[in-house]
């Protein structure tokens, strides 16, 4: 038999509890355990009169029971008064029962100002100001109950009660807020609609009903809502007569009645409405997160002329997230300027006290540069483009962006237009969350400029039974266990996250104190990609002579925030051409970066890149090659089963070494030499001539590997040959 639940040591105030349902709470909760605070105004119905005898004589009821209880005489409009009797008496506040009430029934046409004024003062403005003097205490102790007592007249409207109807549905929509607020202090806040008989429904109920619809049919529920082991956060209850019923909201799969660059007309609602009105594949939308989801939607279908049907969320009811693998976003366009790369660098810190800043600083200046993290801008609306994948039917106050890579494969320019296609590439189920990759290619006319892949996590939506791991995660890697080789600090300023956001990230975490401390920061973080970008400038400096054409990819895992003015200490390791890298703040020494690293081109590779790339041209092949590996590379390791190491050579030097391991795993392509079962040494030009179907691979790579390991190499070559051609000569496609 599990436990019974009990109270003790929780402190609960129960408004209104001299009579009907609040008193049979009250009694309840003394019973198991709390100490309960009864208030009661002891007025008529109406919310004339007073007197303390309802209230005094039910913390009698508790106290002969053996209970804890203290009366307390104030309206809930004092609601400060109330939660002070219960610290002056108990110590602390746990629980607060909103359930004060009064009626002034009229119709509408003869609702005076006072019959509307009075009703809100009692439900509404009470029911606020109470639970607004529990909260810090609450929030403090990391942990708060709190119920809101609404009514089936403010759910579905009742003839005479427009001012209780209206009162009654505010309560519902301040609990919404509340439920959001208060989650992440494990404050939780729930309504009630209840029916019992009592003193305000027998003017309404034949008797026999208010005899026979008990208030003690209603307590329990309001004693598991508030329990420490109840993990119910937002609902809305019927209950009445021994039966519980939860209520939710039910969305039409709606239609969209507006056609891209035509106006929208009423003639074309009135000609969808019975569709706009039918409920048939409904949704049942939860957060206004999913509300704007729609909109985003039904912009990009407008946009893109894809069909009328409006509901992105009507399939997802009981669909599985790991459905959303390969599902691609819309894709993102992004125009900038010389004035978007400098206010970047601005925003990552460089300064004009540095004279070796200036090439990112000065459009003017002979060698002016885009600092390679710019890479992450056009990119990032992907994560919330993520919103219209419906699968994963994301809670964005829930995310949490966990790790970045980014790799360039050429160097950006100065200007133009970007456009990022992005994918999810894999979700995961951590149990306490939700891995998504999210991998973006950003290209210029059609050529790729780099690849960055979003880790993000969503706090509370694992558990769906997806897998833990993914081959496709690009992974963070730990520093040698030596003293770091090199130490950047670099101070930041206290705008630095006010500069930073101007490129684009305009989450009001980084610049609005209230919204902030919502996400319980005592002040404005610093963006996560903000410390990103002052980390890899410090290794572009200190290993690359701030040479961008050598930056060849950085990975990062945020661990902590940071504040403007903080000082970043980027400590660095150089091992060969990788670069482990750790961030720390230099006051606290808080890790905010972890099993972060950059790999740098050589020099060698530099010098022997053509101008237009900064690299080869066959890098853009092997990027291609990389990520059909990582698509179907357990079908080639079951075709292939071997290493292959290739050189790539320029001017008779071998500038470039690349693995391909489809021997192991799910495949990988990584650069550099490893051990290979067969080597391909080939001149760039000869790669690509390859590449594009003009040379025998037989004769340049002197092929003596089994004929389907051959067969699955070329295959292997053909489409991405094909892919580069379309790219080049369609740029906007
Ligand atoms: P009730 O009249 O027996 O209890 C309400 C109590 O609130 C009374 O003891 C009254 O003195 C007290 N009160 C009124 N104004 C106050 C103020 N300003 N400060 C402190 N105490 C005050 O009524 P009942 O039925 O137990 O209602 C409890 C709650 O449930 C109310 O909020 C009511 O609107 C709600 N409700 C009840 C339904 C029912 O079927 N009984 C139906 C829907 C909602």
């Amino acid at each position: 038999m599990p436990a019974p639940l009990t109270f003790d040591g929780r402190v609960v105030l129960v408004t209104g509890a001299g009579g009907g349902l609040g008193r049979e709470y009250a009694l309840a909760f003394g019973q198991r355990g709390a100490a309960v605070i009864v208030n009661d105004l002891g007025g008529d119905i109406k919310g004339g009169g007073r007197s303390s005898a309802a209230a005094d004589k039910v913390v009698e009821e508790i106290r002969a029971k053996g209970g804890k209880a203290v009366a307390n005489y104030d309206s809930v409009e004092d609601g400060e008064k109330l939660i002070q009797t219960a610290l002056d008496t108990f110590g602390r506040i746990d629980i607060v029962v909103n359930n004060a009430g009064i009626l002034r029934d009229r119709s509408f046409a003869r609702t005076s100002d006072v019959d509307w004024d009075l009703i809100h003062r009692v439900h509404l403005r009470g029911s606020f100001l109470v639970s607004r003097a529990a909260w810090n205490h609450m929030k403090n102790q990391k942990f708060g109950r709190i119920i809101m007592t609404s009514s089936a007249a403010g759910i579905y409207g009742n003839f005479g009660q427009a001012n209780y109807s209206a009162a009654k549905l505010g309560l519902l929509g301040l609990s919404n807020t509340l439920a959001i607020e208060g989650q992440k202090y494990n404050i939780h806040c729930n309504t009630i609609a209840p029916t019992a008989g009592s003193r305000l429904t027998e003017t309404v109920m034949p008797p026999d009903l208010v005899q026979s619809l008990r208030a003690e049919y209603v307590a329990p529920l309001v004693l598991w809502l508030c329990h420490d082991a109840c993990p119910e956060n937002g609902g809305l209850f019927e209950v009445g007569a021994g039966w519980i019923g939860k209520l939710r909201w039910e969305r039409s799969l709606g239609r969209i009645v507006r056609q891209k660059n035509e106006s929208m007309t009423p003639e074309a609602v009135r000609d969808a409405w019975s569709e706009i009105c039918d409920f048939t594949d409904a949704s049942r939308p939860s957060s206004i997160q999913e509300s704007l989801q729609t909109l985003v939607e039904v912009l990009s279908r407008v946009e893109d002329e894809r069909g009328i049907r409006a509901n992105p969320t009507g399939a997802t009811a009981g669909t599985n997230p790991s459905s959303a693998v390969g599902q691609t976003l819309p894709e993102m366009s992004f125009s900038y300027t010389h004035m978007n790369c400098i206010l970047y660098a601005l925003g990552v810190g460089m300064s004009t006290r540095e004279p070796d800043h200036l090439k990112f600083l000065y459009e003017g200046h002979e060698d002016f540069s885009c600092l390679p993290t710019f890479g992450v801008i056009p990119a990032l609306s992907a994560m919330t483009g993520l919103g219209s994948v419906p699968d994963l039917n994301i809670d964005f106050t829930r995310l949490l962006h966990g790790e970045q890579y980014l790799e360039m494969f050429r160097a950006l320019p100065t200007s133009g237009t970007l456009t990022s296609r992005g994918s999810v590439a894999d979700v995961l189920d951590k149990g306490s969350g939700m891995v998504i990759l999210l991998d973006v290619h950003t290209y210029s006319e059609g050529e790729l400029v780099c690849y960055n892949q979003f880790s993000v996590f969503i706090v509370g939506a694992g558990g769906f039974g997806g897998k833990r791991t993914s081959q496709k995660a690009v992974v963070t890697a730990a520093p040698p266990d030596r003293a770091p080789d090199a130490v950047i600090v670099d101070q930041t300023s206290r705008d630095q996250a006010a500069l930073y956001r101007l490129s684009g990230d305009w989450n009001p975490l980084h610049i609005d104190p209230s919204f902030a401390a919502m996400g319980g920061f005592k002040s404005p973080i610093l963006h996560g990609l903000c410390s990103f970008g002052f980390a890899a400038r410090h290794v572009l400096k200190q290993y690359a002579a701030n040479d961008v054409s050598r930056f060849k990819s950085i990975k990062v895992r945020f661990v902590k925030p940071v504040y403007p003015g903080q000082s970043l200490q980027t400590e660095m390791w150089k091992e060969a051409n990788r670069i482990h890298i750790q961030c720390k703040v230099k006051e606290t020494g808080d890790v905010v970066l972890s099993g972060a690293y950059i790999d740098l081109h050589t020099d060698a590779s530099v010098s022997g890149g053509s101008p237009q790339t900064g690299g080869l041209q066959s890098d853009l092949v092997f990027a291609e090659i990389g990520r059909r590996i990582r698509d179907a590379g357990q079908e080639l390791v079951k075709k292939v089963n071997a290493v292959f190491g290739w050189e790539i050579s320029r001017d008779g030097r071998t500038v470039r070494e690349w693995t391909m391991d489809l021997k192991t795993g799910g495949g990988s392509l990584r650069s550099g030499a490893s051990k290979a079962d067969v080597i391909f040494t080939v001149s760039d030009e000869d790669f690509m001539e390859v590449v594009k179907g003009k040379l025998n691979p037989q004769k340049v790579l002197r092929l003596s590997l089994s004929h389907t390991s051959a067969a699955a190499l070329i295959l292997m070559f053909t489409p991405a040959a094909l892919c580069l051609s379309r790219r080049r000569s369609s740029p906007a496609s």
